[in-house]
């Protein structure tokens, strides 16, 4: 991989100006701002722009636009075929779909500069590493800005990305080629790992709602009950204000965590959790020496939200800069936007929860119609798999009109347990959405596609069918 990031760099560095595309997520906008930021070090004239999803009409307008070079971040990979003959790089972590006309089994590495000089790719999956635990977007980008010059700071933005698509969920902490770049930044004094609660929020949400809206694992009596969580602390003795200010987890003493936590194992193990839920309460959480604690942009996860939360709102240009470090302007910007995607994904799931879900054999799935923007759909079908409601042994999908074309947005989410059984949703995604007319691609266990409007009872049966086989 580094042999590779070394031929990216020197091609790169060729070139007098850079556009970088990038995806719209926190996965994609870090990546774009490690881009950004390596290339005008290097003195390069850089653009950028940020899209949804890398499809047929968007590639025809690269190749009409005729950039001098573009570099592809957090997206590409599952493409490449339809690239052929633009000047471009990728650094792309999805599962990649086409070699350019290159027999898939000789596909490892070298072999694409050697027949296709046009296109150098980086993607964990052609060195054997899975890019849905082991390597971002961010991080492959990253790897190429290591070549470009001095840019190990850019580390921190590397492992929100990773953090932002959810790469540190599966073991509790960072793995495989991520652990290393995060060796790396510990070293250099960007980032501290240190063991503490796996709950989403422990410097922005008030402990009552910390409890309330924890959902992976959802706590029994507490997910979901705001009143349940102020009883429960009340009764463990702890303070739920400060100086008139709701607290935080960050601001607990040693003893007030660890009685949280044994007490809520407890009721876990009591309402018949398996052990493996409970130690999932506890994983490694990131944060930033140089920022202030509490808000939103001390702590690996929150970062990550916050440029969700601009990402998904067509606003990844104030995301970008909130990478570049601004914390003025357009961090007041985005604190703004966040409030809105908060609201927005409560009423996703009222939504949700009004509709219901749908069983098959293979797979359960929920219709947004129009009611859910296609945006957010993946993180709703996430947070459904994730809410203690649902039968978490069948993947989940989501169906939603397309806002910018007719069509049908789909998105589905795993679990590690379906993974470890088979489960590949990037495989079924992609091959279930072709058969139709569509596209679609992603990871093993988080995948999208769009497909035909009024095709999704054909699109469920060949995915149900499908999903089947790969479990055996
Ligand atoms: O396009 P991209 O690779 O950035 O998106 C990855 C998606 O996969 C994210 O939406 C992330 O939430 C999801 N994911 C997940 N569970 C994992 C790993 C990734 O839901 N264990
Ligand atoms: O949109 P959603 O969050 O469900 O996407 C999950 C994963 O599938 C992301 O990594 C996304 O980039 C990928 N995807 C794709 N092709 C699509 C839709 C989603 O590769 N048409
Ligand atoms: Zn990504």
């Amino acid at each position: 991989m580094e042999e590779r990031a070394k031929e990216i760099a020197k091609k790169l560095l060729k070139c007098k100006k850079v556009h970088i595309v990038s995806h719209i997520d926190a996965d994609g906008i870090t990546s774009a701002s490690i881009a950004y930021r390596a290339l005008k070090r290097a003195g390069k004239e850089v653009s950028y722009q940020f899209i949804k999803q890398l499809e047929g009409d968007e590639i025809e307008r690269f190749r009409e636009e005729n950039h001098e070079m573009i570099w592809f971040t957090d997206l590409g990979s599952g493409q490449l075929d339809s690239l052929t003959g633009i000047d471009c790089v990728i650094t792309d972590h999805h599962e990649p779909r086409g070699n350019a006309g290159i027999p898939s089994g000789m596909h490892r590495g070298n072999i694409l500069s050697y027949c296709n000089n046009t296109i150098l790719e980086l993607n964990p999956h052609r060195y054997g590493l899975d890019g849905s635990t082991e390597l971002s977007g961010a991080g492959a980008t990253y790897l190429v800005a290591r070549e470009l010059g001095d840019n190990k700071d850019l580390s921190k933005l590397a492992i929100i990305g990773a953090v932002g698509d959810l790469q540190a969920s599966r073991e509790g902490r960072l793995v495989g080629k991520n652990r290393e770049i995060l060796a790396e930044a510990t070293d250099s004094g960007y980032i501290d790992a240190r063991k503490d609660a796996s709950f989403y929020g422990l410097e922005s949400r008030p402990l009552q709602k910390l409890l309330q809206y924890a959902s992976d694992p959802p706590l029994p009596g507490l997910s979901g009950d705001g009143t349940a969580c102020m009883d429960f602390l009340t009764e463990l003795n702890i303070p739920l204000k400060e100086n008139d200010r709701w607290r935080m987890w960050y601001q607990l003493s040693k003893e007030e965590k660890r009685n949280i936590l044994s007490a809520v194992g407890k009721r876990m193990l009591r309402y018949g959790y398996p052990p493996s839920y409970v130690e999932s309460l506890v994983g490694e959480v990131y944060t930033f020496p140089d920022e202030e604690w509490g808000g939103m942009v001390h702590e690996a996860k929150e970062f990550s939200t916050l440029l969700n939360s601009c990402g998904r709102y067509r606003k990844g240009d104030i995301g970008l800069e909130i990478c570049l470090g601004d914390r003025d302007e357009y961090y007041k910007k985005a604190m703004n936007l966040l409030r809105g995607h908060r609201q927005v994904l409560v009423d996703c799931m009222k939504v949700v929860k009004d509709t219901g879900i749908e069983k098959m054999e293979n797979l359960q799935y929920f219709h947004g119609e129009d009611r859910i923007p296609d945006t957010v759909i993946g993180t709703v079908v996430g947070m459904m798999l994730g809410s203690g409601e649902v039968d978490n042994s069948l993947p989940m999908l989501g169906f939603v009109e397309s806002v910018e074309k007719e069509g049908l947005k789909v998105s589905s989410r795993g679990t590690k347990e379906m993974i470890d059984k088979g489960l590949d949703l990037s495989v079924v995604m992609s091959e279930c959405s072709k058969k139709l007319g569509g596209e679609g691609g992603g990871h093993n266990i988080a995948a999208g596609a769009f497909i035909p409007e009024g095709s999704e009872d054909e699109f469920l049966a060949l995915a149900d069918k499908m999903i089947k086989r790969q479990f055996g």
